[in-house]
């Protein structure tokens, strides 16, 4: 079992050619560390490293310096490595904002799921349904290509695969940045069922909408970047009024909203 998160002096740096062959500081200076079993929101300004940060925590990236490690209850801990992706892979997965590049075009919904429940064992048509029924998808339309799926059904299918092998981390980078506000309300809705049902262990996603933010994390992070582009990070811990849990208009997020625009901007 996942305890801790860990960050330690993280630096990201991207080789490209379009930089005067100096490379570009995604991330300077990164330390941070996050107790297992919660939701997590980052927000911060566009380019600040949000989805750096993102894909070296579901391990498409890997740090230029520092390790990030995911401590264990017994003491040791893992850590995404060129050797040990595919080992990881099975303890994180992630949801991408652009569903149209993220799914198989020529996978329907129930056989992106079927690949999807084949990384971690085989095939069963209970948990293919259950599936199905967490993220709120038609059985009716397993036989249909993301093509002829809208948006929002999309997104939910991304996020049926994500959570196929029930990841003890699942990352989300602007999960809902490519939907509309309804379908966004629902979505919202379906990841609190899937945490609550312990499909996944923490949620970890990025957003630009920081009600959002206030609405489904127990921590809000707002990254930001100082003198020399180190990396500072404000920590938000959310203290939820559950009698207005499905109110996005209550009082102690309209609080938290504030507060937390201020450190924004
Ligand atoms: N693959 C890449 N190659 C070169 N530069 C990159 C790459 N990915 C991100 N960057 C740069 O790293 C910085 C942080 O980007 P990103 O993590 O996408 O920010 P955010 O998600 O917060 O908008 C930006 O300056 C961006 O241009
Ligand atoms: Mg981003």
């Amino acid at each position: 079992m996942l305890k801790e998160i860990e960050f330690k002096k993280i630096n990201k740096e991207f080789y490209t050619a379009n930089n005067n062959n100096q490379p570009v500081q995604a991330i300077r200076n990164l330390s941070l560390s996050i107790p297992f079993g919660k939701t997590i929101a980052l927000v911060g300004k566009s380019g600040v490293g949000k989805s750096t940060l993102l894909e070296m925590l579901a391990g498409l990236e890997l740090p230029t310096e520092g390790q990030i490690k995911f401590l264990l209850n017994n003491g040791k801990f893992k850590a995404h490595s060129d050797q040990k992706r595919q080992t990881l892979i099975k303890l994180v997965t992630m949801v991408f904002q652009n569903y149209d590049s993220s799914l198989f075009p020529w996978q329907s919904i129930r056989e992106t799921i079927r690949f999807a429940m084949s990384v971690k064992g085989k095939f069963c048509e209970d948990r293919y349904k259950q599936l199905l029924e967490l993220c709120d998808l038609n059985i009716e339309k397993e036989n249909c290509f993301p093509h002829e799926l809208s948006g929002g059904q999309k997104q939910r299918l991304a996020l049926a695969r994500a959570i196929a092998t029930k990841p003890e981390l699942l990352v989300m980078d602007e999960p809902c940045g490519s939907v509309d506000q309804l379908t966004k309300e629902h979505l919202n809705n379906t990841f609190i069922k899937i945490k609550n049902a312990n499909e996944v262990g923490s949620i970890f996603f990025s957003t630009h909408d920081i009600t959002e933010a206030v609405y489904l994390a127990d921590i809000v992070l707002v990254m930001k970047k100082c003198e020399e582009n180190i990396v500072e990070i404000k920590t938000f811990y959310i203290d939820r009024d559950s009698d207005n849990r499905f109110d996005r208009e209550a009082p102690y997020i309209t609080k938290y909203v504030k507060k937390i625009r201020t450190e924004l901007e």
